[in-house]
């Protein structure tokens, strides 16, 4: 849980033995893009935009058909920040595994009337972009600075509060991203889902 190596791929590799080279390929191409931040169909005030994509081949970003300068760090992590002016905008990702592309709407006083019905504002989190603060990248690997999540979060939240908020045992509550999308969400509270989903996960 606590890092995000391929390892189930190279296991997967191993065992295909003579017909891996092919299998692997396919495998990786399959294995589809995902933009982190920000999310789709969502709306950010104007400035700068951090961006991340997590893929397994190198690919391409571009923000309204223009290349935009890419940042790699460990793993398939790629990092970039977007400036652009208010209105309607697309990032789109290209790779040997296909297209992933998302539409941002940056909101100034001026434009709000134009905002997209249904899209919702997008916080970031936390509000300021350091991967570092609760990231690693150790021999190449994109992985965790703390043994459990909850330890990286209580470095800037207070745990007394935060049992105030949360109406479970430990146990329970040990898996913050269950509820919370540690880069920012469109939804009260940062949760990765509207709260009654995030309910539903466990209370049918
Ligand atoms: C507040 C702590 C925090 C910060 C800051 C943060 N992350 Fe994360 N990140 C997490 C947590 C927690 C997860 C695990 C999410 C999950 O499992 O749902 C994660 C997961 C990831 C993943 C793996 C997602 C996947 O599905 O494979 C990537 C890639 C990533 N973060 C990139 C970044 C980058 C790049 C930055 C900086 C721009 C960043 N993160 C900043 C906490 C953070
Ligand atoms: C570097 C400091 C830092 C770390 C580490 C951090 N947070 Fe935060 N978090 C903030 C700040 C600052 C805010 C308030 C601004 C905002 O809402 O984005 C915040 C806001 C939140 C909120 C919304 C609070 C509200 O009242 O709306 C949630 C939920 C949250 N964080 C969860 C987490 C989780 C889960 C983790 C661990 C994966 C985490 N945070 C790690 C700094 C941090
Ligand atoms: C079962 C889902 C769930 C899990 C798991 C969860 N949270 Fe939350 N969290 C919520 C909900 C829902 C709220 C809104 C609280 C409210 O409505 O009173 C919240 C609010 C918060 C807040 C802002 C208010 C406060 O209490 O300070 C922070 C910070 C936060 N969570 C951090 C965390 C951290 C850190 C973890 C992991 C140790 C975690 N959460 C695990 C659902 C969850
Ligand atoms: C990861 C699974 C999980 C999620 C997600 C979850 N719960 Fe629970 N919930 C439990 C478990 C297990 C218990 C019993 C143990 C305890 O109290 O911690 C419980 C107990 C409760 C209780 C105590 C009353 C009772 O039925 O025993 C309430 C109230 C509750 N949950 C509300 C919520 C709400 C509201 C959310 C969404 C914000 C939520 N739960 C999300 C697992 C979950």
């Amino acid at each position: 849980m606590l890092t995000f190596s391929r390892r189930s791929g190279a296991r997967l590799f191993a065992a295909l033995g003579v017909l891996g080279i092919a299998a692997w390929g396919q495998e990786r191409k399959q294995d589809a893009s995902t933009f982190l931040r920000p999310l789709d169909q969502s709306v950010l005030e104007v400035g700068p935009v951090s961006v991340i994509v997590r893929a397994s081949n190198k690919g391409k970003l571009s923000l309204d058909g223009k290349p935009v300068d890419l940042k790699q760090s460990a793993g398939g992590v790629y990092t970039a920040t977007v400036n652009s002016s208010g209105g309607l905008h697309e990032l789109s990702w290209i790779d040997a595994a296909g297209e992933q592309k998302i539409r941002f709407f940056l909101r100034t006083e001026a434009n709000v009337a134009g905002v997209p019905a249904g899209w919702k504002v997008f916080k970031p989190h936390p509000p300021s972009v350091e991967c570092g603060i609760c990231h690693s990248e150790k021999q190449g690997e994109w992985s965790f600075k703390t043994r459990s999540y909850s330890e990286t979060c209580f470095t800037c939240h207070e745990q007394k509060s935060f049992v105030q908020g949360h109406a479970h045992n430990d146990e329970v509550l040990a898996d913050c991203v269950l509820c919370h999308n540690p880069h920012g969400s469109t939804e009260e509270f940062h949760l990765k889902m509207p709260r009654e989903t995030a309910c539903k996960q466990c209370h049918g």
